[in-house]
This record gives C-alpha cells, structure tokens and sequence, in this order.
C-alpha cells in the first residue's frame, strides 16, 4: 500500500447553481440504458427496502476469510502479545472475546435487535437525481446510515457495546469523540442501557459543533472539552499547548485513563477495534440483500475513512464473500481527508491508539500517535490511526486508499445536498467525492459500473462548516510531508532498536 496511485483528488466539476439544477429537472433529462436505448418506461425505483424480519441477525466477522492472520496486539512494556486478561481494565468481556473472535459469525443477541429496530433495516437509495444531475454512466447506490436517531452508523456498535457492557456490570462507559457523533451515539445507547456515560470531546468539534455537545446532554452525558483539566493526559497536553485544538488521540487517552482508575467504568471506542468492525458489518449485510433486490452488483464500494468502521462495515462482506468464493470482488475505496492521509501517507507500523500511549501497541497505518492534525471540518476523520483490519487489508491490496481536499469535498455535499436532498455529514462528504470522482472517471473509461457508497451520517449538526464554506472561509490543507515524517520518528521503538515497522 502507501501512495495511493491516485493523489489529491481535485475539483471537477462546479458546485451546482440552481440555475443549472433547476434547468436539468426543468429539462425532464432522458436516462438511457446500458445498451444505449432510452428507457421512458423503465423502472424508477428509488428505495430497497428490506422488511424488519429481514434484518440480519448475526454480524460479520472478516476475520474467519482472511488469507494472512491479523498482528496481535502488544503489550507496550514487554511487547509480547496481550492476553485477555490485559484488557480488562478498560473493557467488558464479552467484548474482549469479541475482539479475539475469529469466528465467521456471531450472534446479535435479541436486546440489541430490538433497539436496531427502531431504524434498521437502513435505506439503500438509488441516487437517480444525482446521476441524472451528473449524466452519470455510472449507477450510484447509497446506504443511508444517516437515519439513525443520532444520525450515523455510530449507534450500530454504540448500542451493542452499550448492552455487553450492562450484562456484564460496567456502570460507567467513558470515550472520546471528534465530530460528536460517536458521543452522541454512545450517549444515547448508554441512556437506553441505564448506563452514566462521560466524554471527552475533541476540543475544536465541542466549539465548532455545540448542539452535539447539547445532544449528548440531552440523552444523560456528561461532556468534558478535550484537553481536559479531568485527567493527566489532558493536564500535561494543556501544560504545553494551552490552546490546543485537541485530537482523537488525545481524546481517547482522557478516557482511557478515566475507566483505568475507576472500577466501575470500561471504556468504549467507537471505530478501529475489530469487534466495532464486527458490529458494523450489518451495512453490508443489508445492502447485500437489498442490491439483490435491485437485480444488481457493486464494481466500487465507496466509504470515508476515519477509523475504517463504516467503510468495514460497508466493504467486509463484499469483500468476505468474494474471498471465500476465490473471485475478484468489487474495488472497495477507502476515502480519507488530504490534511489527515493516514492510510494513504501514513506507515504501516505498530503504534499506540492514543496520544499518551496508554493503551496497547497494534499494528496499523499511523501518522504517529502524537500527530496533531490540523481543524479541518469532518472531525471524525482527524484520527492518526487507521483500524488494524482495514490497514492489513490495504497492505495485502485488498483494498485501496485515496485522499481528498476539504473544498472538493464540501462542492461535493453541495451537489449531493442539491439533487439528492439530503445534507451529508462533512465526513461522509468525503465518500461523495470520491463518487463523483468515480463516475467522471467511468465516463472517460466507457464504463458503466455500479458504485456503492456508504453515506455515513447526516450534517444537520455541521451547518457552521457549511456556512464557512458558502462564505468563502474554508481552505484546502494538505499536511506537509516533513511533519509527517517527524511524528513517524516518535513511532515506539521495538526490540532490537528499530522503531515498531
Ligand atoms: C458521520 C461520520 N462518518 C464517518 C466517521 C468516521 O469514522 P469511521 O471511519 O469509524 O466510520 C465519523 C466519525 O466520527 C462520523 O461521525
């Protein structure tokens, strides 16, 4: 992996004006089939719905697929690999076996599907005003994550996570969260379990974004700016960097170090860990079934990338089943920000998955655990790390990585905003783009492919970036490659004197 072969991907075309929308849907555009013939009468059908009763009833593990088996994670001290037992200050176990499962499949217990219900099975939509908008020869499908009641898949694993740990005597559930929606998530999932739920909140969203800060609230959290006077890690950031911005990173070791010292507290992560992984393969589960519905099959799997859990979600069992057929599955894109290139820039190393490096070493593309990006607007993507499944995958070519700038992404919502009618959250924005991307790309290939993008969450919380982008504010940043490799020089140092690649 490394290099994406594709680089900062660009404008290409204008933000709609209404003008032009307004002239194509005035316009009544003709859609041609495949074969070039006008299809007046053909099927417009927009959404695959699957009934309640279909909704899947075991999660995915990609794990049982895999041609080469994952790193372990190591113990920092030793570097040996962690035991169970390592992990249970900090976790609930029944998700540390979870997390060790190399089972295919794993029961959702009951509890869980009755709360999944109350938006799942999730929309798979046909995005016809878009393609006609774009003359597209490409077919776009996209699975709406975004009518979850806190508006991203983040509830798929929240709630899960949220259960295991009610069964198994956790009272507290501490996290971090950048853009919000994991906290508003975790929050939610805690209320409906009669969990307390503290977060730290990366210090740029809790100014940016103050009605998620409101939303967790609301749902019973307790919301704390990151860094925080509450724990060392925060204090010692602060000591430095009083004006710091905060990372997930740093986030996280807030709320680590806060489960650690108190007994009836676990932590809870919303991406990267491979049960959440888990947890979000129903995305794909469910557009499997509906695609089949649709009589059709993705070429492209579309999603962004912060800690790879929608993405997974969306790609492993596409990806799962074409392993075991021993076939070439559909191209499965993890989309990433420029200013935060993890999987594209970063190295495949064992790193921390915190700033303080308290928690575990685990091998995975890393800008460096102390890597502080820029504040960018899609703040669930500003994580230095990238879920040790999706990176092992990428480096095994299983899958591939591109990054895009801030300004292409945010025309991209504009367009999706203007034709499909719904406001993407800025981070799913990012699988936008690389949609539109991917249909310029078909046309100037002759192809007609099928793309599926996971369209992550709604940005009904994000409209000051979108204010900032219509007054002009926002600006593109791609972060410069001396910084990387100076954070890449305080990866952790391995046996033997070599840094942790
Ligand atoms: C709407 C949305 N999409 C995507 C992400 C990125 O996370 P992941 O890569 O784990 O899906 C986030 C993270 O907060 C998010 O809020």
């Amino acid at each position: 992996m490394g290099d994406s072969n594709w680089g900062g991907t660009t404008a290409t075309r204008p933000v709609p004006n209404r003008r032009r929308v307004f002239c194509v849907y005035g316009a009544t555009p003709t859609l041609r089939s495949p074969n070039g013939m006008e299809r007046f009468n053909m099927e417009k059908r927009v959404k695959y719905e699957l009934p309640e009763a279909q909704m899947p009833t075991q999660w995915y593990n990609i794990v049982a697929d895999l041609p080469v088996a994952p790193e372990p994670p190591l113990n920092p001290a030793t570097k040996e690999p962690l035991g169970p037992d390592e992990l249970a200050p900090i976790f609930p176990p029944s998700l540390i076996e979870q997390e060790m499962s190399a089972e295919r499949h794993i029961d959702i217990p009951g509890e869980i599907l009755d709360v999944y219900r109350l938006w799942r099975p999730s929309p798979l939509i046909r995005a016809r005003r878009l393609e006609r908008f774009l003359d597209s020869p490409a077919r776009i499908y996209y699975k709406q994550e975004g009518t979850s009641p806190a508006g991203s898949h983040k509830p798929n694993t929240a709630i899960a996570q949220a259960y295991y740990n009610k069964r198994d005597g956790t009272r507290r559930l501490t996290t971090e969260t950048g853009a919000g929606q994991w906290g508003s998530a975790l929050a939610l999932a805690s209320s409906f379990f009669g969990l307390d739920c503290t977060v730290y909140m990366v210090r740029i969203s809790f100014d940016q974004k103050p009605y998620r800060r409101s939303l967790m609230q609301v749902y019973g959290a307790e919301v704390f700016p990151s860094p925080s006077p509450e724990t060392e890690a925060g204090r010692a950031v602060l000591a430095e960097f009083p004006d710091s911005p905060g990372s997930l990173g740093i986030a996280i070791s807030e709320a680590v170090e806060d489960a650690a010292g108190h007994g009836d507290a676990c932590y809870s992560l919303g991406s990267v860990l491979n049960h959440v992984l888990v947890h979000q393969s129903v995305i794909g589960l469910e557009a499997q079934a509906q695609l089949s519905l649709a009589g059709d099959n993705p070429d492209f799997l579309v999603g962004c990338c912060g800690g790879g859990s929608n993405f997974a979600g969306l790609a492993f069992p596409f990806i799962g089943d074409a392993l075991r057929r021993g076939e070439q599955g559909p191209r499965a894109i993890a989309v990433e920000p420029a200013a935060c290139p993890t999987l594209t820039r970063g190295t495949y190393a064992y790193d921390f998955g915190d700033s303080a490096g308290m928690t575990p070493l685990v091998k995975m593309h890393t800008l460096g655990h102390d890597f502080v990006p820029p504040g960018f607007h899609a703040g669930g993507l500003r994580y230095h790390g990238e879920a040790p499944l999706v990176s092992l995958l990428a480096e095994n070519g299983l899958l591939e990585a591109r990054s895009v700038e801030q300004l292409a992404t945010f025309e991209a919502a504009m367009t999706f905003a203007r034709t499909e009618g719904v406001l993407p959250a800025p981070e799913s924005a990012h699988a936008i783009r690389a949609t539109l991307d991917l249909v310029e790309e078909a046309r100037e290939a002759g192809t007609e492919p099928a793309i599926l993008m996971c369209l992550s969450g709604h940005g009904h919380f994000d409209l000051g970036a979108y204010e900032a982008y219509l007054a002009g504010e926002l600006q593109d940043y791609h972060y410069p490659e001396s910084e990387i490799q100076a954070a890449l020089e305080r990866l952790p140092v391995m046996d033997g004197g070599g840094d942790a690649r």
